[in-house]
């Protein structure tokens, strides 16, 4: 009889440590299921409204890779073959859209190799990913462009196979062209 504590307290205590295995291996299951559906929630609302900005912004990196050969990983540009997007004037939603898909022609065509052609073969939500991403990395926004918005761009815009110029754009943006 004197030694009924000791058998007592062994299985209790082993108890307790089981309890507190389960307790632990529950708990990350529950922290492993929330992540799954966080992330997974998170994915499916930026396919579809575009109102979540990591996704959009990798995938518009990802698109960028094909500007990133004249204009440079950073945006600095390359002499002679592409100017610099640090700094450009059009790199707003609404005229860096039109740029994307039809192409652009400045002032002075001689001081590049290149010329910028449009990528009209790209989806809505590519060029929408893309303007988010050049938006946010070379003029500071953060906001993120919805695919619509370059869907309604590109409806308005439809039948135009000539690159924009200068004072078309200035013209869009609010300044008198010149
Ligand atoms: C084949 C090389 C080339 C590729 C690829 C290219 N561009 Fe260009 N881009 C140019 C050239 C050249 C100009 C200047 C054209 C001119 O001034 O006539 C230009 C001009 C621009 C401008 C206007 C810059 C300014 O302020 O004058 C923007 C914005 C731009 N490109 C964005 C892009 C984006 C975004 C992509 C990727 C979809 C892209 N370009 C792909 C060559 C390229």
């Amino acid at each position: 009889m004197s030694d009924t504590p000791d058998p007592g307290l062994a299985p209790r205590s082993n108890r307790a440590l089981v309890l507190g295995l389960v307790g632990g291996l529950v708990g990350a299951a529950a922290l492993g299921t929330w992540f799954v559906v966080h992330e997974g929630g998170r994915v499916r609302g930026a396919a579809t409204s575009g109102d979540s900005t990591a996704a959009p912004l990798v995938r518009g990196e990802q698109v960028y890779g094909l500007c990133a050969n004249c204009h440079g990983r950073g945006g600095g540009g390359q002499l002679g073959r592409a100017p610099a997007l640090l700094g450009s004037p059009w790199l707003d939603p609404e005229p860096l859209t039109r740029l994307v898909l039809h192409g652009f022609s400045g002032p002075d065509p001689s001081l590049f190799r290149e010329k910028m052609v449009g990528a009209p073969a790209l989806s809505d939500r590519d060029v929408a990913a893309l303007v988010s991403f050049v938006g946010h990395r070379f003029a500071g926004r953060d906001d993120v462009v919805p695919a619509d918005v370059v869907g309604r761009i590109r409806a308005a815009t439809a039948g135009r196979t000539r690159a924009w110029t200068v004072p078309e754009l200035r013209a869009l943006v609010g300044e008198d062209g010149s």
